[in-house]
């Protein structure tokens, strides 16, 4: 069986985008593979300076992936730090990662011109994102195309260690990009993001989710002119939660006209929430039990650390750290 492995770093509220892009295609793998889940508070650590807010991330994200179908008896589920092997592998590897590998990093340039500080950490974050990998002998890592370089770099980092240390001493992952997941559109019509302050986040309360539908960009065509489906947003995302055959009407009355915006607008609210319904029930009953959560992340994190021991005793050895 495959080991399938990947992360998520808990760097905001979770919204209708990582959903979709993210979380469901992550609970449909349980049970093509050996499934390992952890949440990334170490490498949030590069963009949240917040301690609250960390945890609060953190906790949140757990309580809403287990909420979305995450079954930790099918999956290894853990939060990074609580894992002090994904550092120790870091360093490990950091000795033999050329810097000049680092520096053709896009995401860290991305980042530095988008305002986060060009801090030493940002600039290994690679590093770590590759011992989180190699330290479980992953087979597959499931990520979106933005995160394919840090898995050729995960890749000629292991293939260095094995080289200085012998064939053998770290496996080689393979990516798996997923071209079929779409780019959900926020509320202004690009993609969803928490950084664009355009998204639906994904257990908001019912006036808030209701008031942030309501607020998607629409043009200005009149009620009774008709409108175009395929450039409509209100479209684009009823169709993640609609039926073909509701979505077919609403594209028909957008064509007919007669409709306007707010009456669609509302109708994508009603289908999004009731979608989103057994999931929120699920997530009620996680927050009444603020103990079951915290025993699924410490015995996930136990499951963890005993594969991860089983490689670092190799990496130990084969470096003379043992
Ligand atoms: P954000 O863009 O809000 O900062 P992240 O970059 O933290 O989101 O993404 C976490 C995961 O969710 C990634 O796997 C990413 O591909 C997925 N994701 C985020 N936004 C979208 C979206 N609008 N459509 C599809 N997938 C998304
Ligand atoms: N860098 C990834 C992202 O931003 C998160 C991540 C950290 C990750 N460690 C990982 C993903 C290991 C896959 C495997 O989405």
């Amino acid at each position: 069986m495959k080991r399938i492995l990947t992360g998520l770093q808990p760097s905001g509220t979770l919204h209708v985008g990582n959903y979709f892009g993210a979380i469901r295609p992550m609970v449909d793998l349980q049970g093509q593979g050996e499934v390992f889940l952890f949440l990334a508070d170490l490498h949030a650590l590069t963009s949240t300076r917040d301690a609250a807010e960390l945890r609060q991330y953190t906790r949140e994200a757990a309580i809403d992936l287990l909420a979305c179908g995450l079954d930790p008896a099918r999956t290894v589920f853990w939060r990074q730090s609580d894992v002090a092997l994904h550092a120790e592998l870091m360093w490990i590897l950091s000795t033999v990662t050329p810097k000049a590998l680092m520096e053709r990093a896009v995401a860290y340039k991305d980042k530095v011109q988008k305002g986060l500080p060009a801090d030493v950490g940002l600039f290994t974050y690679p590093i770590l994102q590759a011992a989180d990998i190699l330290l479980y002998d992953a087979d597959l890592v499931p990520v979106g195309k933005d995160q394919m370089q840090h898995l050729e770099m995960t890749r000629d980092i292991a293939i260095k260690i094995n080289e200085t240390y012998g064939e053998g001493t770290l496996k080689l992952p393979e990516a798996q990009v997923s071209e079929e997941v779409a780019v959900v559109p926020g509320l202004d019509g690009q993609k969803m993001s928490k950084s664009y302050g355009n998204t639906v986040v994904l257990f908001g309360d019912e006036k808030t989710t209701r008031k942030r539908v309501m607020s998607i960009v629409t043009d200005s065509t009149p009620l009774e002119a008709p409108k175009d489906p395929s450039g409509s947003t209100v479209v684009a995302l009823y169709k993640l939660f609609a039926s073909k055959e509701d979505v077919a009407r609403m594209e028909d009355e957008h064509r007919a006209g007669g409709v306007g915006y707010g009456t669609f607008k509302q109708r994508l609210f009603e289908a999004m929430w009731e979608f989103f319904a057994p999931m929120r029930a699920r997530r009620e009953e996680l927050l009444a039990r603020p103990d079951y959560v915290n025993d699924v992340l410490r015995d996930g994190a136990a499951r963890a650390r005993e594969v991860g021991e089983r490689t670092m005793a190799r990496v130990r050895a084969a470096v003379g750290i043992d």
